[in-house]
């Protein structure tokens, strides 16, 4: 049954009134426009819809939205600072690590949460964090390199 649920995505608070069991990724996307965030294996193993709960990564496609209830969101739309671009943000364009884009905006967020908790991650930190994200066009390389550079700029 359809209910009001109520939530804070990138700074905004958002009401929407619908059934609390639908996937947080279709409300973002259908909902409130909001699209960076991907529909990748629909399963919570690509991590294509990767966005923060609560400063802490999440696949959206397997959270239910009632499961956000009162909770802060923080979509790839609001991680820059007007139009300042986030440390990781340009470090994924100085290494030019992202091809077709579309795990782009899921693997930002998840960096920008592991850089938050650890500023100077060590390699096997990141690739743990890594982990749970497919880049279907094997730009692995290039996302490694932006991810140290982006520890680099962290850390200083
Ligand atoms: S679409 Fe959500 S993890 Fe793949
Ligand atoms: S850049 Fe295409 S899926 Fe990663």
């Amino acid at each position: 049954m359809k209910r009001a649920i109520g939530f804070t995505v990138n700074g905004q608070p958002r009401m929407v009134t619908t059934d609390p069991e639908r996937p947080l990724l279709e409300v973002l996307r259908e909902d409130l426009g909001l699209t960076g965030a991907k529909y990748g294996c629909g399963e919570g193993q690509c991590g294509a819809c990767t966005v923060l709960i609560g400063g802490k990564s999440a696949p959206t496609c397997v959270t239910p939205v009632g499961d956000v209830e009162g909770k802060t969101i923080l979509t790839i739309e609001g991680l820059s600072d007007g139009e300042k671009l986030h440390p990781v943000q340009e470090a994924f364009l100085e290494e030019d690590a992202f091809q077709c884009g579309y795990c782009t905006p899921g693997l930002i967020l998840e960096v920008a949460a592991l850089l938050r908790e650890k500023p100077s991650p060590t390699d096997e930190e990141i690739l743990s964090a890594l982990n749970g994200h497919i880049c279907r066009c094997n730009h692995y390389t290039k996302i490694l390199k932006a991810v140290r550079r982006a520890g680099a700029k962290a850390g200083r």
